[in-house]
């Protein structure tokens, strides 16, 4: 054989080889300079009257062969405990700030109905309302995260609303409360002011928005007993880091609990791409969108820092996931999508990069959680299944309430047509009873990565784990095929002195249980 066809037979078997040989990755976990506690909010999730979010997904009627309790899916609801959910964001998103609480309460028969303006232009007859979503925030076990109208309502509404859910004496909210079968107050603590003030919201510029939440939030009084509400400033879209700092600036820091960022991986908004049949390159630019919470994240924190140094607002990223075209022949204004290990991997990569964020981000909400966007949950009548982005948020609930362990990851990047991004992800957490866990993620859909993983001097005698992954990118879950990808044992994790060894199969999210 000629030298050079040799050489040519070798580069080729090489790069071949390089699809099923690892990358070498190293994660370095600093376990002694913890000192965050990861805020199980969030994991919170998000519930608009959106599609089949709200109507014919939580809720059927209590009149639907479907199992429910007071209208609400039984299936759901064991689903959602799994999870932990531990706060549910309602009733929008742009919706919130068209809705008139008191068009929901009372005897269902005697409601008024409404136009569903944002979401399809439908009529609806306000059957959901404050108190079956209260009711089932508890049935949940979840704190409620109400938006209040700020839009289109009034402060008398809104300061009228706190009256109704949370006052224990004797009131004119509380009378009415009790007249319509509730006698104890529910104690809401979280009350969105609002919601994308800077668009559906009301097109406000941010100096005029601050002026207005001063206003709501100064009549939305602590009802006693009520615990101490959390008021949440309607927050930037992505890297309007302006309005961050304009809210900042202005707004007493006394009167607020958090702000707001609303951020969606999506490739272009009149050019989404689809959610299942999509290609490398799409997938490519979602994973950057996914990535670039962490510099979101990161700068609005910095301006935060500026003008509260100790910390002590919240930085509540109320909206985030990923945003395709919506499934063929369904309602363009429900935005129903399908859910695809890209999911997974937006999922994975998100909650890593707040785990990680955990002294400033300490509430979030994936959007949405039935029936759409980037959904934990789809439903078809009768039938329920759960998406690949559900099974991340289960997997990674070992987090919730632990202490973040500050990590460092030297690895490869995942290159695409010359760009580049990094391939593994990863947080870890120490729980109450000692157990560690990692969450590691590799987006590279082409190469294995193979991680060592020094855990900082803790002392372990055993690791196990869960894996998610799929052959394919594009693979979902169905109403079919309805446990095609769902996490199972993990054995490639092994130890040696005191370092761990992992390999992570391309696009897969793996947690590790250390003890
Ligand atoms: O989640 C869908 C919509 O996206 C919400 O209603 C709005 O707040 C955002 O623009």
């Amino acid at each position: 054989m000629k030298k050079t066809l040799f050489y040519s037979l070798l580069i080729i078997s090489f790069c071949y080889s390089s699809h099923v040989i690892a990358q070498q990755t190293t994660i370095q976990v600093n376990a002694k300079d913890a000192k965050y506690k990861i805020n199980k909010n969030i994991y919170g999730h998000f519930a608009e009257h959106l599609g089949h979010c709200i109507y014919g997904g939580f809720y059927v009627g209590d009149t639907s062969s479907i199992p429910n309790t007071n209208g609400v899916r039984n299936d759901i609801v064991a689903a959602l405990k799994k999870l932990k959910i531990p706060n549910l964001r309602w009733p929008g998103g742009c919706f919130a700030d068209t809705y008139h609480w008191k068009d929901g309460i009372g005897p269902k028969d005697k409601r008024p109905t409404m136009v569903n303006k944002w979401w399809g232009g439908v009529t609806e007859d306000n059957s959901f309302g404050t108190h079956d979503f209260l009711n089932m925030c508890e049935l949940l076990g979840a704190e409620p995260y109400l938006s209040g109208n700020v839009g289109s309502g009034s402060v008398q509404e809104l300061a009228d609303w706190v009256q109704y859910t949370n006052f224990n004496g004797k009131s004119p909210m509380s009378d009415l409360r009790t007249q319509n079968g509730r006698n104890q107050p529910w104690k809401v603590k979280f009350w969105g002011i609002g919601n994308e003030a800077w668009g559906c919201g009301g097109n406000m510029k941010p100096d005029y928005y601050a002026n207005e939440y001063r206003k709501y939030v100064t009549f939305i009084s602590d009802w006693e007993n009520s615990g101490g509400l959390m008021p949440i400033a309607s927050g930037a879209s992505d890297a309007d880091y302006n309005w961050t700092e304009t809210l900042m600036k202005n707004i007493p820091l006394n009167m607020l609990g958090g702000v707001a960022m609303h951020h969606y991986s999506v490739i272009e908004w009149n050019k989404k791409g689809p959610a299942t049949n999509f290609t490398e390159e799409q997938y490519f630019t979602i994973m950057k969108q996914a990535i670039k919470m962490d510099s979101l994240v990161t700068n609005h924190a910095a301006v935060m820092d500026k003008y509260d140094p100790e910390q002590k607002v919240a930085l509540v990223v109320d909206e985030w996931g990923g945003w395709y075209d919506v499934e063929a022949g369904t309602n363009p204004g429900f935005l129903y999508q399908q859910n695809t290990i890209r999911d997974a991997m937006i999922a994975g990569v998100t909650l890593n990069i707040f785990n990680n964020h955990a002294n400033r981000v300490r509430m979030a909400n994936l959007a949405q959680c039935v029936n759409v966007l980037q959904a934990v949950i789809l439903t078809n009548k009768e039938k329920m299944i759960l998406t690949p982005t559900y099974h991340v948020m289960e997997m990674y609930n070992v987090h919730q309430d632990a202490t973040m362990l500050p990590l460092t990851v030297k690895g490869n990047d995942y290159i695409f047509d010359g760009k580049k991004l990094p391939s593994v992800s990863a947080s870890a957490s120490k729980d109450s009873l000692g157990v560690i866990h990692i969450s590691l993620v590799n987006i590279d859909p082409s190469h294995a990565q193979k991680i060592t993983l020094d855990i900082g001097g803790e002392k372990f005698t055993s690791a196990t784990g869960r894996i998610l992954t799929s052959k394919k990118l594009q693979d979902y879950n169905s109403f079919t095929e309805p446990d095609k990808i769902k996490p199972v044992l993990f054995k490639d994790v092994t130890i040696s002195k005191d370092v761990l060894t992992v390999l992570l199969p391309p696009t897969s999210v793996v947690v590790l249980t250390i003890k």
